[in-house]
């Protein structure tokens, strides 16, 4: 048996004891291990397949990032390529990819990545590889299972951020705004934000009303509390508006953070600044949980293969770690419940979700 793994999309803390968790799983089983480097990429354009064996994951499980590399843009069914005029095109090279797959001998596949790699594998399955998903995204909003791998190590760096804000916030008597990640849900802005006691916090989920965020604040200024932290989660939207890209093309989003700021200065009058995360909650070397999961489902996905349940995705049902189908996963996305406790912890604090 010689199994391949590929790590795509946005890189995030465990996805290395996630590798290692399946080539010492595979290794333990008598087979093969083999890892494609940058997504697809190392099988399409470069031939970088490299061997993974023990000496290949030692000492990896601590470190971020990921041994083997990842792209965002390295969908096989939609492959971008450059014309000699400077214009763009896509093409499907799945096809090739596939061929590719049959010549390196390559039996399976553990394809570790968020909704758009998962998607990809996805199709992949169903056109004849056998597949077998990890989810992996800070952002956490993977569905059908209670945690993706990242995304305690993201809420640690948030958390962490928001704690050593506070200090500037109250000497200076001012309002910070921290814009965390949260594409389509806001769990990192939720979870860091009641952790680090901030006043407001804004995700995709609720759209806001800036003017009861200003309210929050003037009502915070009354009681002799002259500072304010509002976490915001970059997908979050006001009332009747929409996202904020900062390139369109990409669908690339940014700049609530200094929308909310701005409104909010103009409005109160309070001085107020602005942090932007960005890709520090994705870097670092992963918490005890994400390497513990990491390793959980590195080892399961070899557990899935050696079953023969391809098209599956591990997922975290506790106590145990099981296959679901990955069209089930990707069915919905895996946004914060507004009926959650812990929405309702939020506003049992006091903290304004600005609604
Ligand atoms: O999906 C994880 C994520 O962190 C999103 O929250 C964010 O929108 C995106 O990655 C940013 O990705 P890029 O690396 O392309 O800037």
């Amino acid at each position: 048996m010689r199994i391949a793994i590929s790590t795509g999309g946005g890189d995030a803390p465990g996805l290395n004891a996630v590798i290692r968790g399946a080539v010492l799983a595979a290794i333990h089983r008598g087979w093969e291990c083999v890892g494609i480097r940058r997504g697809y990429d190392g099988l399409l354009d470069e031939d970088r397949v490299v061997t993974l064996d023990v000496n290949a994951v030692r000492g990896i499980t601590h470190l971020g990032g990921t041994i083997l590399g990842s792209t965002t843009r390295g969908d096989p069914f939609r492959w971008r390529e450059r014309l000699p005029d400077g214009s763009w095109i896509e093409r499907d090279r799945t096809d090739e990819l596939i061929a590719a797959f049959r010549t390196k001998g390559i039996d399976a596949l553990i394809a570790i990545g968020g909704d758009g790699s998962l998607r990809i594998a996805h199709r992949l399955f169903e056109k004849g590889i056998p597949v077998v998903g990890v989810p992996k995204t800070i952002d956490n909003d993977v569905g059908g299972t209670v945690s993706t791998f990242g995304f305690d190590t993201a809420v640690q760096t948030a958390t962490d951020a928001i704690d050593k804000l506070h200090s500037t916030a109250e000497s200076h008597e001012r309002v910070m705004v921290v814009e965390v990640m949260g594409r389509h849900a806001g769990w990192i802005a939720l979870h860091s934000g009641i952790s680090g006691s901030a006043d407001v916090i804004l995700i995709p989920e609720i759209p806001f009303d800036i003017r009861k965020v200003c309210e929050k604040i003037q009502r915070r200024e009354r009681e002799g509390r002259h500072f304010s932290i509002v976490v915001v989660a970059e997908g979050a939207a006001p009332k009747g508006g929409t996202v904020s890209l900062i390139d369109p093309e990409h669908e690339r989003l940014g700049g609530i953070g200094d929308k909310v700021a701005n409104s909010i200065q103009e409005m109160t009058g309070k001085e107020t600044r602005t942090l932007v995360l960005g890709h520090l909650q994705r870097g670092g070397s992963p918490t005890t949980f994400d390497r513990l999961l990491g390793l959980r489902f590195g080892a399961a996905a070899v557990r899935v293969i050696a079953e023969g349940k391809f098209g599956t995705m591990v997922a975290l049902r506790p106590p145990a770690i099981a296959p679901i189908p990955i069209a089930e996963a990707l069915a919905m996305p895996k946004v914060v419940p507004l009926d959650s406790d812990t929405i309702a912890t939020a506003r049992d604090l006091g903290i304004s979700l600005g609604d």
